[in-house]
């Protein structure tokens, strides 16, 4: 069995930040989501791993290098554009070769894993096995219609959607699946759709069975399920403090604090992660919050958040929630005259201010 990680792709729900950087980097409690999909993968004993990459290959070729941190072999496939999830399945072909495979988004965190539902697909040999959960916005995924605990219909994003039941980003797969994604025709957006191959696969008779996941799932391809994601990782954390707390702060449980960052006079309230070389001075950091490396926090209150590498948030006067800060950036009280908000902002930035 093999694994396709799908890294590619636009990410234009994260701009600005995948402007610069891969989505799939983008740090849960201070590690990049596509290193838990490679966990997944790798506990339910897939080591033969390709990754699909398209404009940020750099980024994610950098990152995850040749596989031999989780001792795995990663071979890369580069998508010219981002012409959909069937499209990646069909240039993956030479190197999926007959093998079954799970296909697993890049950008979707499953907490419990997948090692379960590999071992079921082994064992009964399907042709596709899909994963379902309830969601309350159907409209934003792919959508699965069943009757008689059999799938009926596919669709993707639908106006008007037939049930609760969103396609999770995680799929397992039999060679049958190049019969379809070398048959279905690009759909209006101009994509080749997995749904579309998928529905290919029922029409044409394949055993296509869904798994109703029960466990917690997230597709954070959105601000909202990113911090959501941030938050259910964080909530299983065990404290550790390797960085210096001095007598004047207080940290309570569920609190990760890395070699050589600093907490002086602050309060951090988990569950929180603080990254090496952080220094977090006369300030609140409330829970939910990953603070990642060489990030300063001065007379500043945070909560519920992801600040990534390098930034700095200095004197500022209420508490930011809800947020998520780039690599680098500065956010400060300006010291200018007359009072005024001073800003350098990103095409495709959000800012809200009191
Ligand atoms: P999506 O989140 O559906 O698409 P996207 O990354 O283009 O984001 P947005 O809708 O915000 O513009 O993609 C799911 C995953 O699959 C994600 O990890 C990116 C990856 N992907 C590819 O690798 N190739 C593709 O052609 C597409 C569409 C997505």
């Amino acid at each position: 069995m093999k694994g396709l990680i799908l890294s590619g792709g636009k990410g234009t729900r994260l701009r600005p930040i995948t402007y610069t950087s891969a989505k799939q980097l983008i740090p849960i409690a201070n590690k990049p989501i596509l290193f838990y999909c490679i966990e997944a993968l790798k506990e339910a004993g897939i080591k033969d791993i390709g990754i699909v990459v398209g404009d940020t290959k750099e980024d994610v070729m950098n990152a995850v290098g040749n596989g031999s941190l989780w001792d795995i072999s990663v071979t890369y496939i580069e998508q010219e554009k981002p012409a959909g999830l069937a499209h990646a399945v069909l240039i993956s072909e030479d190197f999926l070769k007959d093998d079954p495979f799970v296909m697993y988004l890049g950008d979707n965190l499953i907490l419990g894993g997948i090692k379960g539902l590999v071992k079921e697909f082994m064992e009964t040999s399907p042709n596709c096995h899909i994963l379902l959960s309830k969601v309350p916005n159907p409209s934003q995924f792919g959508v699965a219609e069943l009757h008689n605990g059999k799938i009926v219909k596919l669709v993707e994003k639908p106006e008007k959607p037939k049930s609760d039941l969103a396609l999770v980003g995680v799929y397992m797969f039999d060679s049958y699946i190049f019969d379809a994604v070398k048959n279905i025709k690009p759909s209006w957006r101009d994509e080749l759709e997995i749904t579309d191959a998928i529905q290919y696969l029922i029409d044409k008779g394949y055993n296509v069975q869904p798994h109703m996941v029960k466990g917690w799932w997230k597709d954070t391809g959105r601000l909202d399920d990113l911090l959501e994601a941030n938050k259910m990782v964080l909530d299983t954390i065990a404290t550790r403090i390797e960085g210096l707390v001095d007598d004047e702060s207080r940290v309570d449980l569920k609190v990760v604090i890395e070699k050589g960052a600093e907490i002086i006079k602050s309060t951090i309230r988990g569950p929180v992660i603080i990254g090496k070389n952080s220094k977090i001075i006369n300030s609140f950091i409330g829970p939910f919050t990953s603070i990642g490396n060489k990030v300063t926090v001065k007379g500043s209150e945070v909560e519920h958040s992801i600040i990534l590498d390098g930034s700095s948030i200095t004197d500022i006067r209420h508490r930011i929630e809800d947020s998520l800060i780039g690599k680098d950036v500065e956010v400060s009280k300006s010291p200018l005259k007359p009072k005024a908000y001073r800003f350098m902002l990103g095409d495709h930035s959000k800012v809200g201010v009191l």
